[in-house]
């Protein structure tokens, strides 16, 4: 933690590295207050380098060096430099040689959680972004790739299983109760995949064969009794192998697949070569402990840090700067995987609301930034919505652009032609041109230009000439730093519909072919004409959400009715329904600030709202997901200046509880209809049926009416699966009365042994919408359960205030602001990327009415002028306040 205002670094500033590494030995003797490192390197002269400088320069922190030699020859104290953050030798010899060094490390003390630590007693590691300086001395960027050697050697009481990259070598015991383990990972890597685990741990295991035939041995390491919890962890695994070979034919390369579940993690999952680490609320689960999202999730990570594999550590990055190539284009595996596992049109729904309340919240405030960034102050500040979610978007676009099968072949030539490097965005980009003989020059515009384009369409139609002509203007707002933009290339998925409901052909005037339904707007204005349309049409755009835009379109109420019986593109289905809902909650908020009160537009939603659900041929998971309301943010997001959200509060409530009265009857049909056939499954079909279930619940519980109340309580206390205690639970501790209270102490004495599953009891109050909320907030933080050096805690109570909680965390009198911003610089002191996130949750605050904007503004100014501040908050509380 430092004081003067750190430098940023640039893109523009890359240098390859002046010396490479390529083989590593590491030596471990692992003891909780006093670990000691011994590390060889084998270092030369980088041949790229051009002139490289003489000295060898070394990354370094918070490290105690105890011997440093070169060749076997300890070098004196004139030989070298040690300062906060670096080594440096002066004069090496110009060919290679071993560099020898001795460092000793605190991990208990280490509460960072970057580097090696402890969580509950295990020893692990985290070495992203910039961990292994922490570790040993060593050039900690990802242009430097080496083999790895690591021998590790603990009390065998104490760590019992001793774990690291690669394959595994020998084992055995040593005198006075020790025991060592010799991993060698024949992969160059670079040193943030580095990873080791000792620890006293349980496991299961299973095998997979591979296309080629070859037995890899599986393990899912977790503290002792939760084994059950990883079967399905090992299931997702499992697919996930055989998908990427199906779909992008890709094996795995090592004879073990090794995963652990530590408690202690500054984030979801790392996919460190063969030896991949988890938040460990990303790997257990079981009926009674998860919620069909856990389980949604644990998925989609456990493959996500798979797919990492090739898109990551096969080719690597250059440097921070092309985050997203690993990024992005993992997480657009991750989304294809569980598309092609479950409902595509539901997957992809789950995805757009995910990208619109973070990505789209990120890209229109004061922390916007490009998809890849050109300077940073912390690189942790940039594992973003933005770089991950917005980059996804940009690889499902090329794909869009390219179509399927070029896009595969790109995929091939970049497996191929980069296998082993650490590339970049033009590597990348330059595969799928070659690969389509297409140019994705003006594409690539997306990733140094941010914010979120707005397309305002317009559609026209000659009865006379029976032609249709759709405008396409795109509006590019400002960003920090980027006022004014160019046009973007972006790929316009289109139908148009006839009255009869059916599809109609559509034929430019142009002659292009339009097979595929893509239009590709690339000028700022544009106009498609489209022959031979018979009727007046509907026009169906960015059908599948083809590009991550907005979009603004002059339909009447009675156009998205049409589209929300009639639209073939099931997401567009769901996008009129969404539109129409959010066009009456905005509408009422308004009402609500002129003080009247507004319902009739509110009728014509519920109407077409219930002849949508009343739909069995559609399944039940995209039922629920047409239930699911705008939430209150989608709602700030949409209004986007001077919100109130305690009107948006009320607004919402309102629209919940009409729905729930005028649809009680079907939604009754609904509870009863889609109560669990047989024993648990969390599949999902069994999953949506919950799903949808709990969504009619929610809406009826908005009735209120004493019935209602009872089901309600019923719901909670007879569930036998965490999905419907949970969303029980949320919906009673959202209340007042008795039956919180109960709820509340039943769920506590039922889990209170369970650190994850108690999780979700701080979170439920902390989403409370009650004015005493802030009160218990503050109260729970001194509970015994809580401990602020825990992130998943932190995130259980004050994440979710600050982001789940906007009417009680935008008080007007700005003690929600105050509590998470105390919160947050005490945080600071011990782990300051845990409390720069935190902090994120201010990002919205020039969009609120003056009276909370004050008093956010006043609250990040004291954040602002704090002494001490780390690098991470400093970037933040900087970038939000520079406006
Ligand atoms: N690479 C990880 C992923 O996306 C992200 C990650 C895990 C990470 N732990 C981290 C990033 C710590 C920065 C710091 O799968
Ligand atoms: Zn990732």
């Amino acid at each position: 933690m430092k004081t003067d205002t750190p430098r940023p670094r640039r893109l523009k500033d890359y240098r390859p590295p002046d010396y490479l590494v390529d083989h590593v030995d590491l030596d471990f003797a692992l003891d909780p207050e006093r670990t000691i490192v011994e590390a060889k390197l084998k270092v030369r002269r980088n041949p790229a380098a051009g002139k490289a400088r003489q000295a060898l320069v070394l990354d370094g922190e918070q490290l105690e060096l105890q011997r440093i030699a070169i060749d076997g020859k300890p070098l004196t104290a004139n030989d070298y430099t040690v300062d906060a953050t670096s080594l440096s030798i002066a004069k090496v010899s110009a060919r290679a040689f071993t560099l020898e060094l001795t460092t000793v490390i605190n991990p208990e003390a280490n509460k960072a959680l970057q580097g090696l630590y402890r969580s509950r007693g295990v020893f692990c590691t985290q070495c992203e972004a910039e961990g292994f300086r922490r570790i040993t001395f060593f050039p900690d960027r990802p242009d430097v790739l080496a083999t790895y050697t690591c021998r590790l050697e603990a009390d065998v009481a104490l760590a019992p299983v001793l774990l690291a990259n690669g394959n595994p070598v020998s084992r055995g015991k040593l005198g006075k109760g020790r025991h060592f383990a010799v991993w060698h990972d024949p992969h160059p890597k670079p040193s943030y995949l580095f990873a080791l685990v000792g620890g006293d741990l349980g496991h299961i295991a299973s095998t997979f064969k591979t296309a080629s035939g070859r037995k890899v041995d599986l393990k899912i390491y977790v503290e002792h009794g939760k084994e059950a919890r990883a079967a399905w962890a090992m299931d997702a695994l499992k697919r996930s192998m055989r998908w990427d070979e199906k779909r992008f034919g890709r094996e795995y390369d090592l004879d073990v697949f090794n995963i652990v579940a530590v408690s202690d993690f500054n984030m979801g999952a790392m996919e460190n070569k063969g030896l991949n680490i988890f938040n460990d609320r990303l790997i257990l689960a079981s009926a009674e402990t998860a919620t069909d999202a856990n389980f949604e999730s644990i998925e989609s990570v456990v493959a996500h840090e798979y797919f990492h594999n090739w898109t990551g550590n096969r080719i690597t990055c250059r440097d921070w700067f092309q985050l997203c190539l690993k990024e992005g284009l993992t997480v657009y595996r991750d989304q294809e995987f569980s598309a092609d596992e479950r409902s595509a049109t539901v997957q992809r729904i789950i995805d757009v609301r995910q990208l619109r309340a973070m990505q789209f919240t990120e890209d229109a405030g004061p922390l916007a930034h490009p998809v890849r960034p050109e300077s940073y102050i912390e690189i942790n500040n940039f594992y973003t919505a933005t770089v991950y979610e917005k980059g996804a978007e940009l690889v499902r676009m090329i794909e869009t652009i390219l179509g399927r099968e070029d896009f595969r072949r790109g995929m091939d030539l970049y497996f191929e032609r980069h296998d082993g490097q650490a590339a970049t965005i033009e590597d990348f980009l330059t595969c799928f041109e070659d690969a389509s003989k297409q140019d994705l020059s003006h594409f690539k515009l997306w990733y140094s230009q941010a914010g979120t384009p707005e397309l305002v369409c317009a559609l026209r139609y000659d009865r006379a000439k029976k032609q249709a002509e759709l405008k396409i203007e795109q509006v590019l707002p400002p960003t920090p730093g980027e006022t004014r933009k160019k046009p973007l290339h972006i790929p316009v998925r289109l139908g148009l519909i006839g009255g009869n409901g059916q599809e109609i052909m559509l034929k430019r005037d142009t002659g292009e072919s339009i097979d595929d339904g893509v239009l590709h707007v690339t000028k700022r204005t544009q106009t498609f004409r489209f022959l031979d349309v018979p009727s007046p049409p509907v026009p169906s755009i960015l059908r599948g959400f083809s590009a991550p835009v907005n979009l603004t379109l002059n339909l009447s109420d009675r156009d998205l009715e049409f589209l929300m019986a009639h639209d073939q593109d099931l997401f567009n289905r769901w996008q009129a329904a969404n539109t129409y809902a959010t066009r009456v909650l905005v509408d009422m908020v308004k009402s609500l600030r002129k003080g009247e009160r507004a319902t009739a537009r509110a009728a014509g939603f519920v109407k077409a709202l219930g002849a949508s659900i009343a739909d069995e041929a559609l399944e039940p998971a995209y039922r629920a997901e047409l239930l699911k309301l705008p939430s209150q943010s989608d709602i700030a997001r949409t209004i986007g200046r001077n919100v109130d959200p305690g009107l948006i509060f009320r607004a919402h409530r309102q629209l919940l509880k009409l729905t729930g009265t005028a649809l009680g009857a079907a939604l009754e049909n609904i509870c009863g209809e889609m109560r669990a056939q047989g024993a648990f499954s969390p599949d999902a079909q069994s999953a949506g049926r919950r799903a949808l279930r709990n969504a009619a619940l929610t809406l009826l519980t908005a009735r209120g009416t004493a019935l209602d109340d009872t089901r309600l309580a019923d719901h909670f206390f007879k569930a036998d699966n965490m999905t419907d205690e949970a969303h029980g639970l949320v919906l009673i501790a959202a209340g007042s009365g008795d039956v919180r209270e109960k709820a509340l102490a039943h769920f506590f004495d039922r889990w209170q042994g369970d650190h994850l599953v108690i999780d979700k009891w701080f979170a439920a109050q902390a989403q409370s919408p009650q004015r005493s909320a802030l009160g218990q907030i503050k109260a729970l933080t001194r509970h015994p359960l809580f401990s602020l050096e825990a992130p998943n805690k932190v995130r259980a109570l004050i994440g979710v205030f600050a982001l789940q909680n906007p009417v009680q965390f935008h008080r007007p009198d700005g003690a929600g602001y105050e509590f998470v911003a105390k919160q947050v610089l005490a945080i600071d002191r011990f782990n300051p990327s845990i409390a720069a996130r935190m902090l994120g949750a201010f990002r919205i605050w020039h969009a609120l009415e003056p009276g909370r904007r004050g008093a956010a503004k006043r609250v990040l100014q004291g954040v602002a002028k704090t002494p001490d501040l780390s690098r991470d908050v400093f970037e933040i509380v900087s970038r939000m306040l520079d406006r």
